[in-house]
This record gives structure tokens, C-alpha cells and sequence, in this order.
């Protein structure tokens, strides 16, 4: 997170003043750092030297077609939930080849666009979506690749809402389908099973719940293997921690790989993984404006902002902690609430926290801000969604522009 640092008492990001992309592109605003995508980049192939394996960015984490670009140009493929966001993958510019597609509830259009589109494998949850696949691939005269996501029945500590490897979550194929699965792609003559796959979580701090899943994951190599079937790509997924919270650092990553290379090397497979957060999440802010200040009888403070749940929903919805910074640093510093101009109680990014005690008109940043925020807004209460800037040092680029009226009501008819 050095990448936003305070300079002469103003918050930067890349060296740009957040009060000066405030003045210029308006709020709420994200900004995100290119630099910082890059880096984390690096960091977590520098740790995974040691393997051999493919790192597919989890687009759904930030979708942004220059967030995707940026990733695809460093030679990462692109882990994909929709057919929404694969078409985001491609007009990014990222090769179909590089693209593996998820999802738990694939419709057959998606399939057979997936298809068209020659991406890497389609990572099948159910043996009814095996056999759609098959009969999709047919239709073509093509054979598809297919990995099968295994629920390992892992439950990682993290919150109820983002844990997905446990046997009561929808997630997978339960290992006691494998033998069915196996006998139902020998049958199927347009699937070929190429790897296995799974997911078991986000935000996942102790590497040992990978290491218990991976254990079950390569037993279940074994067993495929037995059958005859020549496995390439063994897919861990992703779920690797972030700092939100200074006072709660996430593992390194390098202790993540420490303990899976010894595991995965011997197994002579090509380990996918597909990080999402882990590369973006601390590379964007969330800049937003003081609209009001007040006080209640009790005393409690609140800053009311122009940003709200609509742009970054996670604090309502999973409880979640944001740093909230003053752009402008102020010496004295004052107890309150920021909150949103949305309808709901839940509207807030922080409560009860020690705030500087910027003035209204003033500027706040929402910290760790690049995963599962703008790809989360919404337009509930007619909110547009905010323009979104990319920083590169001296380049700083428009990469969204702010939504309008005309776009609020574009696909209604009267
Ligand atoms: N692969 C699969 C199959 C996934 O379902 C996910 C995330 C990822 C990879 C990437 O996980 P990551 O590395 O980003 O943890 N909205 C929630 C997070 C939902 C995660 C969904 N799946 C949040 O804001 O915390």
C-alpha cells in the first residue's frame, strides 16, 4: 500500500494528488495504481518460481477492461465466472487459449460461447453440465476441455458469505460423485477431462487450509489417474489474503507457496491458480467527498459522504474493514461514522473510528478498494456508477467514465 502515501501532507497516489484527480474527474472516484497491479503481480510469480503453473487473474474481482489489459500484457491468463466477463477477457485483449471459464450455474448460450471462443478448459460443477457440455461440443464436431471443480469439504476460516469448499455450499462436485463423473466422461465422446479444480475460499489467512485441500485434491489425482485419464492442470484457485486492516496483517504469500511447492511439485502437473484479490485489491481507492457533518445528542459524529454501499457494498455486506483516510492531513482527529446518501442503515464504510478532522468539502479516501467494489455497484437509488482513473506515475488515464441519466434509464422502455 506504500503506492498511496502522504506527501506534504496530502495523499498521493504514484506521486498524483488524490485532491488534484478529485478536482479533475469529480467523486466518487476510483483510482487505481498500474504500478501496484504490476507489482503484486510479480510478487506472487516470484513466489511460485518454483512451480511450474499458470496464474489466471480471477476477473471478478475488478473487471475493468484496463485492469484485465494490464495483467493480460504481463503474460496472466484470465479465470473467468460469465459470459459477461469473458467477453470482458477478450475485448481486453487476452487470448481465448490463456481464458478458463467457471461458474456454477453455466447457461448453455454461455457454454456454447465459451466454446466458440476457444478458451483454455471449462471447469464443470455438476454432471448434468458435463453432459450440456458434451452435447454443445457435439453440435460443433469439437471436443471441449473440460476440468471438474472438486468440493474438498475444507472449511476455511473466513467469513460464512466467502467460504466455498465446504460440503453445505453449492460449489463442486462432492467426491463421493467421482466414480459417476469418471464412468460419465468415459462415455462422453466431446468432453475430455484435462484437469482438476478448486476454490476454497477468500481471503483465506492460514495456508494450511490449502494445504489439507490440496492433500484431498491430490488424492483424488491418484484416483483419476488409475482410471486412465491424463490430467495436465491441477487448480487450486485462489482466496489469497490482503491487508485491509494494518493491525491485521495478511500472511505472505511466500508462506502460502512455501508450503504447497514442496506438496504440488512431485504431483508433475501444471498448478493454476487464479488470484483475484491478491493482485488488486490495495492497488485502488475509493475518493470521496465530505458532504455534511453532524453530531447527534449523544454526541456520536457522523461524515457524510458522496459516496456510499452502491460503490463499494463489502462493509454492509460482510462486516468488512476499510481504512478511511482524510486526503488532507489534519492534526486534531474526532470519533465518527462515514456513511453514504443511500437508504439503508447499512450504508456506511466505517463506524466509530478515529477520523482527522477534515471539513466538509474535504476529501476522504476509502483504503483497499480494487477487489469486489466497483465490480459490485449497483444503481440502487439511482446512483451512477463512479468514473474510475488509472494511475502510471506521470499518465493518468480516464479508464471509466461516470454513468449518466440517459445511461440510468437507456434499456427502459415506455
Ligand atoms: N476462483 C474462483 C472459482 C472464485 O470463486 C473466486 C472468488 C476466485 C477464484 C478469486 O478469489 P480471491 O483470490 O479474489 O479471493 N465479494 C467477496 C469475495 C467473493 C469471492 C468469490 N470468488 C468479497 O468482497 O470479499
Amino acid at each position: 500500500r506504500t503506492i498511496f502515501h502522504y506527501s506534504k501532507n496530502t495523499l498521493c497516489c504514484d506521486g498524483q494528488r488524490l485532491d488534484d484527480l478529485a478536482d479533475t474527474f469529480g467523486t466518487p472516484l476510483f483510482v487505481t495504481s498500474k504500478k501496484n497491479l504490476i507489482t503484486r503481480y510479480n510478487e506472487f510469480e516470484e513466489a511460485f518460481s518454483g512451480l511450474p503453473h499458470f496464474t489466471c487473474y480471477s476477473v471478478k474481482a475488478n473487471f475493468n477492461l484496463s485492469v484485465i489489459k494490464t495483467f493480460g500484457e504481463l503474460g496472466c491468463g484470465c479465470d473467468v465466472n460469465s459470459g459477461g466477463e469473458l467477453y470482458r477477457a477478450l475485448q481486453a485483449g487476452v487470448s481465448p487459449e490463456k481464458i478458463i471459464f467457471a461458474g456454477v450455474g453455466k447457461k448453455a448460450e454461455e457454454i456454447a460461447y465459451a466454446l466458440r471462443s476457444g478458451v483454455l478448459m471449462l471447469k464443470a460443477e455438476s454432471l448434468s453440465e458435463l453432459a450440456v457440455i458434451d452435447r454443445i461440443a457435439a453440435e460443433s464436431g469439437n471436443v471441449a476441455l473440460v476440468a471438474i471443480r472438486i468440493n474438498p469439504n475444507v472449511t476455511a476460516e473466513t467469513h460464512p458469505y466467502i467460504t466455498t469448499g465446504d460440503s453445505k455450499e453449492k460449489f463442486g462436485i462432492d467426491e463421493g460423485e467421482l466414480d459417476a463423473v469418471l464412468m460419465l466422461l468415459s462415455e462422453l465422446k466431446h468432453v475430455r477431462l484435462a484437469g482438476l479444480d478448486m476454490h476454497i475460499g477468500s481471503q483465506i489467512f492460514d495456508p494450511e487450509y490449502y494445504v489439507a485441500a490440496t492433500i484431498k485434491l491430490l488424492a483424488i489425482l491418484e484416483r483419476v489417474k488409475a482410471q486412465g485419464f491424463a490430467i495436465e492442470y491441477f487448480d487450486i484457485g485462489g482466496g489469497f489474503p490482503v491487508t485491509y486492516d494494518p493491525a491485521k496483517q495478511a500472511t505472505p504469500i511466500a508462506q502460502f507457496a512455501e508450503k504447497l511447492i514442496p506438496l504440488l511439485r512431485p504431483a508433475g502437473v501444471k498448478v493454476i491458480f487464479e488470484p483475484g484479490r491478491f493482485l488488486v485489491a490495495n492497488a485502488s481507492v475509493l475518493l470521496t467527498r465530505i458532504l455534511y457533518r453532524k453530531q447527534n445528542h449523544t454526541g456520536k459524529q457522523f461524515f457524510i459522504v458522496d459516496a456510499g454501499m452502491t460503490e463499494l457494498i463489502r462493509p454492509a455486506l460482510y462486516q468488512s474493514h476499510h481504512e478511511v483516510l482524510a486526503v488532507t492531513r489534519h492534526k486534531e482527529s474526532v470519533e465518527a461514522d462515514v456513511v453514504g446518501p443511500v437508504c439503508e442503515s447499512s450504508d456506511f464504510f466505517a463506524r466509530h473510528r478515529t477520523i482527522d478532522d477534515a471539513a466538509e468539502g474535504e476529501l476522504l479516501a476509502v483504503m483497499s478498494s480494487g477487489a469486489y467494489a466497483a465490480v459490485m455497484s449497483s444503481n440502487y437509488n439511482g446512483r451512477l456508477r463512479p468514473a474510475e482513473v488509472l494511475v502510471d506515475g506521470q499518465d493518468v488515464r480516464l479508464v471509466r467514465t461516470r454513468e449518466t441519466y440517459e445511461q440510468l434509464i437507456q434499456n427502459e422502455l415506455l
